[in-house]
């Protein structure tokens, strides 16, 4: 079987998506598969169409890759491929749409809403603390905190994610994230940074020293409360393969706690030490068994 990594592209994440491609090329070799890398350029249906490559295995993140757009050139061109299709990875990439989605089956988001980049420079959006967040973007690009007794914040020049803006609530507490496969949460990480939120720079640097915890220690109630929400959204975004829901975890006030579901990653990052794979290890899936897998349920 002849395997496409698509990677690279031009979206913000492409430095993040060719690692990924390249250990995921890497682990598909190790599992035997025939495997062409290819970083994405604009003569991508050319490329694919000399090609014909059995299966593409998608390792692009963010815009155009992660967004339905090369999904709906794949099923044009008939090539099975991983992870979502078109309608879920269109709907998932952009946030307020998802929690439209999630709202209408209970699945609890942080309070919030779109203002246009204007409006935030002369005053708060709302109370703060709050976040500030590109609409579709992904790794936590251009993602603000605003915090208590702070100016607000100047977007003008320095916004260059569009004309909206979405605001949230700030919830305190802890991260947490859950990774799904064919429907089926696989356990929940809590990410605990040394320093800051878990922004690009604790996501990737390599002086990084966020710490990836699986499995979270949480109360049982509340780690199967994060397995089920996660599969729920999984499930209402019409999610396939694999996908990763990010949660944070106010254990400031309730006896319990409350979860908040802040997103569905479509295409989630595929290092041997990104969060899904740490999670199919925790589970006893070696890294190229999780690829193999993966392959194995792509589809147009
Ligand atoms: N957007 C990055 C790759 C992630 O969600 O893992
Ligand atoms: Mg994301």
């Amino acid at each position: 079987i002849h395997v496409a990594v698509l990677m690279g592209g031009w979206s913000a994440e492409r430095e993040v998506s060719l690692v990924s491609g390249h250990e995921c090329a890497k682990a598909l070799r190790h599992a035997g598969y025939r495997v062409t890398e290819i970083d994405m350029e604009r003569n991508i249906a050319e490329v694919l169409g000399r090609l014909k490559p059995d299966v593409v295995f998608n390792a692009l993140h963010g815009p155009i890759g992660e967004d339905g757009n090369v999904q709906g050139l794949l099923n044009i061109l008939g090539i099975p491929y991983t992870h979502s299709g078109v309608m879920a990875s269109a709907i998932a990439m952009n946030k307020p749409a998802a929690k439209q989605l999630f709202a209408g089956v209970g699945l609890r988001c942080p309070e919030g809403r779109i203002v246009g980049k204007k409006e935030v420079v002369l005053e708060h959006p709302m109370e703060p603390p709050y976040v500030l967040k590109p609409i579709d973007e992904g790794s936590s690009i251009g993602v603000r905190i605003v915090h208590k007794g702070s100016n607000a914040p100047m977007l003008n020049g320095d916004w260059p994610f569009g004309e909206e803006v979405l605001v949230e609530t700030y919830i305190p507490g802890r991260e947490l994230t859950v990774g799904v496969m064919s429907g089926k949460a696989m356990a929940v990480t809590e990410l605990v940074t040394d320093e800051g939120f878990y922004d690009y720079e604790n996501k990737y640097a390599a002086t990084s020293r966020t710490r990836h915890i699986v499995p979270a220690e949480l109360p049982k109630p509340v780690y199967d409360q994060a397995l089920r929400m996660a599969e729920q959204a999984h499930a209402v975004l019409g999610c396939r393969g694999v996908s990763r829901a990010d949660f944070r975890y106010d254990d400031t006030e309730a006896e319990t706690g409350t979860l908040y579901l802040l997103e569905v990653n479509t295409q989630p990052g595929m290092t041997p030490a990104s969060l899904v794979p740490e999670q199919a290890a925790h589970l006893g899936i070696s890294f190229p068994e999780l690829v193999a897998r993966m392959v194995e349920e792509a589809r147009c």
